[in-house]
């Protein structure tokens, strides 16, 4: 090389090949190389039996996206920046103006904002069906429905849906159903195997939750077993041109192996404190499906079993109306070791106040009247997370 610059670039050295170790290598790129024009013109994006550019993925995204199919037992998977991105890319991609799209009553809120701010300007409209009552879900699908969503547990306010009922509802109407899929990350049930032979056709799953596990990632996966959906759902991805960092998927490999054990921990602490909450004046409601008498115990218990490991770490109380929003402000406020912030599936246990009057069409009959706070459980001992309950309860007595 006549250059210094140049050397330093088109350097001769290679490693050797045959290095083995638990992790697997981070392959970062926006340009990758081709051998020749040939090679250049004839190689496939859509598949993954080669490399074309980097939004389009490398060996390290290749890699996490395989895992997570498998985890979820689908059979293809897509890598998007967030859990929020994957929802929108699946409406993006399968609603178009006209078309109608059924969420759950108790969705992730910002999924339903999504519907009403760009899919209501994009002539999408959308409705809202009871969780609880498969027959309501039954009654708003109609011909202009291409899309329903569904949600196990629901978010915030934990209640288990019939979901073998809702789909069979959804097939017999020929409607795409997609399962917002993050509380059971692959582990409580089998988005693609509820029973019957039958399985949701989209399984969307946020990665900064459970699978990442470090409270330090955004990522979201979006699982098909359907070759052609998933065409579908990767063209829309490749055209709004979503990518990943090959840093955060190396974060999610490296946390893949001990979410197993990190899932049963968050469940096993959640229903600890769940119960323990049950018996405390102040509250007038505990919400966990795994909890005999919440509000879809007997569906989650039908389809996921009851022992420890498939539950997500979450559960919210509602206090006693006798206890004013404010007062359930500083008892969030009081607490120690749960941190005030949202999210969860890392290791610090968090909490968040909700005003669940403006989240939901009407007060849900199956909920009591009062404040509600959800908590997160993190990876801390359980004993002292119960002790730190205790203190701000006993301050807002
Ligand atoms: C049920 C559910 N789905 C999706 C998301 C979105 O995930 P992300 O924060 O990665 O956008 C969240 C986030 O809290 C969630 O709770």
């Amino acid at each position: 090389m006549s250059d210094k610059t140049t050397g330093l670039i088109h350097h001769p050295y290679t490693p050797p090949e045959g290095f083995a170790a638990p992790q697997p290598g981070v392959f970062k790129a926006s340009t990758v190389f081709f051998p020749n024009v040939a090679a250049m013109r004839s190689r496939e994006w859509k598949d993954k039996t080669g490399y074309t550019y980097g939004l389009h993925g490398t060996p390290t995204s290749y890699l996490l996206e395989e895992r997570l199919a498998t985890l979820e037992g689908g059979a293809q998977c897509l890598l998007v920046p967030s859990g929020l991105a994957a929802i929108a890319t699946v409406a993006l991609s399968l609603l178009k103006s006209g078309d109608e799209v059924l969420l759950p009553d108790n969705a992730y809120g910002p999924s339903k904002a999504l519907a009403n701010g760009e899919l209501k300007d994009w002539g999408i409209t959308h409705q809202c069906y009871d969780p609880m009552d498969p027959q309501d879900l039954a009654r708003r699908i109609g011909p202009r429905t291409k899309l329903v969503w569904l949600e196990a547990a629901g978010s915030v306010t934990m209640e288990f849906p019939d979901l073998r009922e809702q789909l069979r509802i959804c097939r017999a109407a020929g409607v795409l159903c997609a399962l917002d899929n993050t509380w059971g990350a692959g582990l409580a049930f089998n988005a693609f195997e509820l029973g019957d032979g039958q399985g949701v056709d989209i399984s969307i799953h946020a990665l900064t939750k459970y699978p990442s596990g470090g409270g330090d990632v955004l990522m979201g996966s979006i699982v098909t077993r359907d070759p052609q959906l998933h065409i579908r759902l990767k063209l829309t991805h490749m055209r709004l041109g979503l990518g990943v960092g090959m840093n955060d998927v190396e974060a999610v490999l490296r946390a893949l192996p001990s979410m197993v054990l990190r899932y049963r921990e968050h469940d096993r602490t959640a229903r600890a404190l769940a119960r323990w909450c049950q018996g405390r004046r102040e509250v007038a409601q505990v919400l966990h499906p795994a909890l005999p008498g919440a509000p879809g115990h007997a569906h989650w218990q039908a389809l996921c079993g009851a022992e420890e490991g498939k539950a997500a770490g979450l559960f919210s109380v509602i206090f006693h109306e006798r206890h004013s929003a404010a007062q359930v402000d500083a008892f969030c406020d009081a607490l120690r070791l749960f941190r005030l912030g949202y999210s969860w599936g890392g290791p610090t246990s968090l909490v968040v106040p909700y005003e669940l009057a403006g989240m939901r069409q009407g007060w849900p009959a199956h909920l009591a009247r009062g404040t509600l706070v959800r908590f997160s459980t993190g990876l801390e001992a359980v004993e002292d997370l119960q002790a730190d309950l205790a203190q701000a309860l006993d301050a807002l007595a």
